[in-house]
């Protein structure tokens, strides 16, 4: 059996930023707008007025202070409420695609590896922007990898279930180098009118190479162990897809074509799942969970966070040890516990453990027990 490693990691932020501030200002245009429209029924009782969103409650409730997005114009016009974003010929990258290339080429450059070097290529991400062709097939092309590509979601815990699916090919000796890419449209399945989750996500991509240990050609990181668990559930969910238009009603304006999630329920089911897991997979490998250099924690809340570094170590973390990036990207789905890995590793020295750990809908919860080589 061959080892795994993560050589090369990257992350695509798109330039735009949206503030609590500029967020909420367009939140509340829109609730005046919609109040005023409603004013009759809300004067006879028959509807409920649409209540003003905040940004200290934004802030306090989860440790967002802002978002990056693909166009935030849309997103902040009380007449829109969600990215525009220009139509492209099939002739043209995808838009999925092209920010996978950007967050690849890097990935690939700190690898040292060329594209064609690749044999495998996923594009492990919450949602596609199409059916099919599938978006890894046009990532490979664009990149000129070889091999094959594949699309896989597991919505929040794509990524790492894309690095365990890499990882285990890799083990089997069936590819020696793969790329795992996260292209993450968070703004375009976020309902921006409704103010218990507005404020929630925002957009970027991802991507890490895997190669086998003895190929690494640099600093890197093995993969000592992964591990994935799911548990169904309907707290976090989407009704969107294909059958759509076979359903009598489902092709009007619904609030369940877009995320929907019961946070609260979320918030207690999802935390004892996540550090039971994480210890679970530690206390297999034989790894003392307080020997831990570092948490690379799934990015949506930052009490949530708080909440399973305590557990796992067993004492308050120091911030360095459990490094949140979800004040400057917010929830990016699948993608946030990379960019905290690809943001705050580099200063771990040769033997140092970390766990990447990313949870959410499914639910799902997947762990990568990594040590720097
Ligand atoms: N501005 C102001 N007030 C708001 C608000 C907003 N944007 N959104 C909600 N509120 C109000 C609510 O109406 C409620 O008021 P009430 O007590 O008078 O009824 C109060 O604030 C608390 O709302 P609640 O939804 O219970 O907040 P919360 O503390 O649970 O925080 C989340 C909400 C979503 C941040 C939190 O539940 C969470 O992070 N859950 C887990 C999310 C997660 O991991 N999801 C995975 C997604 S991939």
């Amino acid at each position: 059996m061959f080892k795994p490693a993560i050589t090369g990691s990257g992350v695509f932020t798109p330039s735009q930023i949206i503030t609590n501030d500029e967020l909420v200002v367009a939140f509340n245009a829109y609730a005046d707008k919609q109040n005023a429209l409603n004013a009759d029924a809300i004067a006879a009782g028959a509807a409920a007025p649409v209540p003003y969103s905040s940004s200290e409650f934004i802030f306090n409730a989860s440790g967002i202070e802002q978002r990056h997005v693909l166009d935030k114009t849309g997103v902040l016009d009380p007449e829109i409420m969600h990215p525009v974003l220009r139509a492209r010929s099939d002739d043209e990258p995808g838009q999925m695609a092209e920010m996978a290339v950007t967050a690849a080429s890097d990935a690939l450059a700190q690898a040292g590896v060329a594209a064609s070097e690749i044999d495998a290529v996923l594009c492990a991400a919450s949602n596609h922007e199409r059916a099919y062709p599938a978006i890894a097939i046009e990532i490979q092309q664009l990149l000129g990898c070889g091999g094959f590509a594949f699309d896989m979601n597991v919505a929040c815990s794509s990524a790492t279930f894309g690095i365990q699916a890499a990882a285990d090919m890799i083990r089997a000796g069936s590819i020696s180098k793969a790329l795992v890419v996260n292209p993450e449209i968070c703004s375009a399945h976020l309902e921006w009118r409704d103010r218990d989750c507005h404020f929630i996500f925002g957009d970027v991509c991802t991507a890490v190479v895997l190669e086998r240990v003895e190929d690494a050609k640099g600093a890197h990181f093995d993969i000592r162990s992964t591990r994935c668990a799911t548990q169904f559930s309907n707290n976090i969910r989407n009704n969107n897809g294909f059958l759509r238009r076979t359903r009598p009603g489902q092709m009007e304006d619904r609030r369940d074509m877009q995320f929907v999630q019961n946070g609260r329920k979320v918030f207690k089911e999802v935390l004892p799942m996540v550090s039971s897991h994480i210890l679970g997979h530690l206390a297999d490998e034989q790894i003392a969970a307080d020997s831990l250099k570092r948490l690379w924690l799934h990015q949506a809340n930052k009490t949530m966070n708080d909440f399973i570094g305590k557990k796992v170590l067993g004492r308050v973390p120091e911030p360095a040890e459990q490094p949140n990036i979800l004040q400057d990207y917010a929830n990016t789905s699948s993608a946030g516990s990379i960019i905290a890995f690809s943001k705050y590793s580099d200063d771990l020295e040769q033997g140092d453990l970390g766990v990447i750990c990313s949870f959410g809908a499914g639910y799902s919860v997947g762990s990568v027990i990594l040590e720097r080589a």
